[in-house]
């Protein structure tokens, strides 16, 4: 076995400086152990990252990777695998499971699930109410102090209902520095909806979810979070009555932030005119209009973050009729290519941006640093890495993803960027896009060092 990897001429973009020029990188020992050009050594591995770009591990905030008890879809083991072939380091997944994730064994099974997978940090996120019941709180302390740390808490795939029990939940969170997360929708305005109200839900003749559902929920939140001093952190948002709310939000220095799903910029509600359910999600997708007020709050930094919502489902759960299909498409494997392609290529955010949205946004919201966890690539971290060639262009095949299911909207399109090697731990994981043992490697890293497989002193920083 090589003894550590050696990344020759890629292009570094790490935070807060940006791109920082071409050079080698030496990983040993789940460290980043030196930058510099012209690096040597004959017993590393070597991998040629010219023309790539080498920036921090991705960090994805919201993926539904259904364990436990919903393995048919998803487990913690194919959902890793998906998620380092897409360039995650670090994955939190939402807690509609069954059970679900809302007291501190579930979340720690996760937790500990992901750990022995050794192919990315896997980071619960715990429901706020009980069985996502929407009737008494979850322990969300007890979840917050359990080895799983849980810091965001949602009842995501459903709105919490009640107003009074929502505000009971943000009062509780703030005593803890923990985040709500919101799936914001006024259920009685979307019940049994399939899709955008608008045009093509009349045409299509399916009952329509109206833009105002999001905006009232978003709106109430808001005003919760105003009231409570809690962080609100408001999910998948897609219309621009939303973004225009959290804007204002952000003027008024509120504890405010939100995230946008990679199929809300990439498509719009016309795409459903072939009544294709893997472009039935919620929340729906939506009009241009709201498309091109996406795009103009991702630019201007009204939206932090830029998550999949990577929600797997089974061939028996989408091939089906379009108000019977379940909600959701798979999007860790897709990501990068949709962002590089729609957002970077088309203008909308510089890669630097792009990137930061992917990793520094998400990992400072989840205040990631308590693991030791540094989206930077520098001397002496933690190597969490992600190497990925932006020009590659390639043609999404659902066949060869990862995940157990493929219930992607994106299969034949052709994208622009491609994940080349992901290393998590200083461990190679992905390599020129196929997955390696490398997490034998990480293992045998975490055995000797304990714990996260950091040192000591990262953790204090
Ligand atoms: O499209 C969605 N899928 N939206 C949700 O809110 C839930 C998710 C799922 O769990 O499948
Ligand atoms: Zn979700």
């Amino acid at each position: 076995m090589a003894d550590g990897i050696l990344i020759k001429a890629a292009t570094v973009l790490t935070f807060p400086q940006g791109f920082t020029g071409e050079a080698d990188i030496k990983v040993k020992g789940g460290l980043i152990q030196k930058i510099g050009r012209g690096l040597r050594a004959e017993s590393y591995e070597v991998l040629d990252a010219s023309g790539c770009i080498v920036a921090p591990g991705l960090v994805e905030m919201h993926a539904h990777l259904r364990e436990p008890g919903m393995e048919y879809k998803e487990d913690v083991g194919s959902g890793s695998r998906a998620a380092a072939c897409g360039g995650y380091s670090a994955v939190f997944c939402m807690p509609n499971t069954d059970p679900s994730i809302d007291n501190s064994s579930v979340a720690e099974y996760v937790f500990d699930r992901g750990e022995d997978e050794g192919l990315c940090m896997v980071l619960p996120h715990g429901a706020v109410t009980q069985g996502r019941q929407g009737q008494a709180l979850a322990p969300m302390g007890e979840m917050g102090t359990c080895r799983a740390h849980v810091k965001g808490f949602s009842d995501d795939g459903s709105p919490v209902a009640d107003s009074e029990i929502m505000r009971r939940a943000m009062e509780y969170a703030r005593t803890f520095d923990a985040l709500i997360i919101s799936h914001s929708e006024e259920p009685s305005l979307s019940a049994d909806g399939q899709m955008n109200e608008g045009y093509y839900s009349t045409f299509l003749g399916l009952r329509g979810i109206p833009p105002e559902s999001e905006r009232i929920g978003v709106f109430r939140d808001i005003c919760l979070a105003e009231k409570t001093g809690a962080h609100l952190h408001l999910a998948h948002l897609s219309t621009a009555g939303s973004v225009e709310l959290v804007r204002d939000a952000k003027k008024r220095g509120l504890p405010v932030t939100c995230e946008v799903a990679t199929h809300h910029f990439s498509l719009d509600d016309s795409s459903l005119m072939g009544y294709d359910t893997n472009l039935k999600m919620n929340p729906p997708l939506r009009s241009k209009a709201d498309v091109a007020a996406l795009l103009e709050a991702l630019a201007d930094g009204t939206i932090d973050v830029i998550a999949t919502d990577h929600a797997p489902h089974a061939p028996h759960e989408k091939e089906t009729e379009f108000d019977r299909a379940e909600f959701g498409c798979v999007g860790l494997e897709t990501a990068l290519g949709l962002v590089i392609t729609r957002l970077v290529g088309e203008g909308v955010l510089t890669m630097e941006d792009a990137i930061s949205k992917m990793t520094v946004a998400p990992a400072r919201l989840m205040k990631m640093e308590r693991w030791g966890y540094l989206p930077a690539v520098e001397e002496g971290l933690p190597a969490n890495l992600v190497v990925f060639d932006p020009e590659q262009v390639w043609t999404v095949d659902p066949t060869a993803f990862k995940s157990r299911s493929r219930n992607t909207p994106y299969a034949g399109w052709s994208l622009r960027g491609k994940v080349k090697h992901t290393i998590f731990r200083g461990a190679l994981v992905v390599k020129d896009g196929q997955l390696t043992s490398g997490r034998d490697a990480v293992l045998s890293q975490v055995k000797n060092r304990g714990g996260n497989g950091q040192k000591q002193s990262q953790l204090n920083r």
